[in-house]
């Protein structure tokens, strides 16, 4: 990947990039409650997301994590509580400004979702094209050097289902930063993988971790990728957080119970 890329550390604005403000709020959550039918899924939550850090979710299967992302998402709205995004309210908020904080976002899920009748080029040039209004060369350039960062330069003419799942997800990744978002929502992606290729997608985040500017919130249960990359660790259960702080804390001496026994079960 060139340097000059404004994806990199300390790089400056272009169409669609928003470089992030130093020690800013980039994401705050501030009571949001969310529930499907009688089932309270996000209770009353707060919490906050400083620009250019790494946060991780932990918790059990079915505690709302993924529903965090997809209100981020907007592809869900809370019952209760507001969302902001880089200072600008996602919740409530009319649907003009929605789609514009919204372009801020970038999001990968545990399914690749990539599309199947386009080549890999194609997947990554397509939205930054359409939404943000890249020239095709422009576009073109970005995605090229997009793969070169997830290691599939070699991989632009192919189509997605000549790749294996771990490349999927590589291209996957590459098609969210395109956009330039200023977070990076990640839904458990290496859960979906056979074994073998999760190193390479966790490698592929380490990396975009180190080298650019990008806030990241991760849901995952790779509890080693969490160490090594969080900035701040947010045990979560039943809707609400159970105990945040730095991932020596939350994995080394973890002050609640409830923390305690998850790893105990996961670890
Ligand atoms: N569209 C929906 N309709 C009804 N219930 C839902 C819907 N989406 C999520 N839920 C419920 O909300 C709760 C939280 O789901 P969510 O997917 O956020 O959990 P999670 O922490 O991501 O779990 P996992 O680790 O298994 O992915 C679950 O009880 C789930 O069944
Ligand atoms: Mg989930």
């Amino acid at each position: 990947m060139s340097t000059d890329t404004p994806l990199m550390k300390e790089a400056d604005a272009d169409a669609g990039g928003n470089p992030p403000v130093d020690g800013s709020e980039l994401i705050r959550l501030e009571q949001v409650s969310k529930r499907f039918g009688s089932t309270t899924v996000l209770d009353r939550l707060d919490f906050a997301v400083e620009s250019g850090k790494h946060v991780t979710l932990i918790g059990p299967s079915g505690s709302g994590k993924t529903t965090i992302l997809r209100l981020l998402m907007t592809l869900t709205k809370p019952d209760e509580g507001t969302i902001t995004v880089a200072g600008e309210k996602l919740f409530p908020a009319p649907e003009k400004r929605v789609r514009e904080v919204r372009k801020k976002i970038g999001m990968v899920f545990q399914q690749f979702n990539l599309f199947p009748n386009m080549s890999v080029l194609r997947n990554i040039t397509e939205a930054p094209m359409t939404v943000l209004g890249l020239s095709g060369d422009e576009a073109e350039q970005r995605a090229r050097e997009l793969l070169d960062l997830v290691g599939l330069a070699d991989k632009c003419d192919a189509r997605p289902t000549r790749l294996s799942g771990g490349q999927q997800q590589r291209v996957a990744i590459a098609r969210a930063l395109a956009m330039r978002p200023q977070v990076l929502l990640l839904d458990e992606v290496t859960s979906a993988l056979d074994p073998e290729l999760v190193a390479g997608v966790l490698d592929v985040l380490r990396d975009i971790a180190r080298t650019t500017d990008i806030t990241m919130l991760c849901v995952t249960h790779e509890m080693n990728f969490a160490r090594d990359i969080s900035d701040q660790v947010l045990m979560f259960d039943s809707g609400r957080v159970v105990e945040s702080g730095p991932p020596e804390q939350i994995f080394g001496a973890p002050e609640q119970e409830r923390t305690r026994e998850f790893l105990g079960a996961v670890l």
